[in-house]
């Protein structure tokens, strides 16, 4: 899904979120383990600065497990609980729930005190474009739910769905925009594929690409692309040569290095090079 967003859009989703933080216990934000950092908002943050957090690191399946587990480490000692999950095939979603009894402890235990048993934790899932959140829901909530509230006769409002007999969670997600400004992040959802590419030249995202595969991944690129000394030469140097590898030349013999582009952003963005982070840990600045 791609939107575009405008400033009256993001005034509008952040009003809304901060309308529904103000409903639940805790806020389950979701980011792509890919990009733990640039699909961030840190508008969350500020919006559930009170309320237990629940980190999920989605698409495990497609980033670096060295990477996703520092990312985890920092995610978790800045104060969130940390779940890693492939929304997709359901890996990690059993550890949701644990990690939110585990963040509403202090209310669980209140709530017991005084008598209240069973009161259900309530939690909202937000996140940019694309992280996984409808994905995550339906996992979460499988085939059996049953929605609460709008029934005939009940007052109109928020649609809840229970999960388990304690646990119930907003059914629409809370849509957050990107981070258009910083450059970083444009390029790295882009190469996810998460943000229009049209922003942003092809070839660029294919240097930018080839740059951090002969860096951080050089055995991947070069399993799929044999690169002689691939260190030293300029990336246009080798996005020509591996168009040449896939036989695609324009008329005069030409490399038609913007096919090519096109093919290995593909390739990329299918997971054909293996599991890849982008948001590489010590190369970029927290914020
Ligand atoms: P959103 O609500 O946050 O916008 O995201 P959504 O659930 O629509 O997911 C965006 C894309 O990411 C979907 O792919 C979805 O299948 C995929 N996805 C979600 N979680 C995972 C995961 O853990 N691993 C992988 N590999 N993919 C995941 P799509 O191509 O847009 O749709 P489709 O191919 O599923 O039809």
């Amino acid at each position: 899904m791609n939107i575009q967003w405008y400033p009256g859009h993001m005034t509008k989703a952040k009003r809304m979120m901060e309308e529904n933080v103000k409903l639940v216990d805790v806020v389950i934000e979701m980011l792509d383990a890919r990009v733990p950092l640039s699909s961030r908002n840190p508008e969350v943050l500020k919006i559930a600065k009170n309320k237990p957090r629940i980190v999920i690191l989605n698409k495990i399946d497609l980033a670096d497990e060295e990477m996703t587990r520092r990312w985890a480490k920092f995610l978790k000692d800045e104060g969130a609980a940390v779940v890693l999950v492939n929304a997709r095939d359901g890996k990690g979603m059993n550890n949701v729930m644990t990690a939110a009894k585990e963040v509403c402890k202090e209310k669980i235990q209140r709530n017991l005190a005084r008598g209240i048993i069973n009161k259900p934790i309530r939690a909202m899932v937000v996140g940019i474009p694309n992280v996984g959140k409808s994905t995550f829901i339906n996992k979460l909530v499988g085939k059996a739910s049953a929605k609460t509230g709008n029934k005939p006769g009940v007052t109109k409002g928020k649609q809840w769905i229970k999960v388990k007999k304690d646990f119930e969670l907003l059914d629409t997600p809370g849509l957050l925009w990107p981070r258009f400004e910083d450059q970083r992040v444009g390029i790295a959802l882009a190469l996810i594929g998460s943000i229009k590419e049209e922003l942003l030249d092809r070839r660029e995202l294919a240097f930018k690409m080839i740059d951090l595969m002969r860096t951080h991944y050089k055995a991947q690129f070069l399993q799929k692309y044999k690169v002689e000394d691939i260190e030293n030469k300029d990336l246009m140097e080798i996005l020509e040569e591996i168009t040449r590898q896939r036989h695609l030349v324009k008329t005069g013999n030409e490399p038609d290095t913007d096919r090519m582009s096109i093919v290995l952003l593909d390739e990329f963005r299918n997971g054909k090079y293996g599991k890849i982070t982008i948001d590489i840990f010590d190369e970029i600045e927290v914020n």
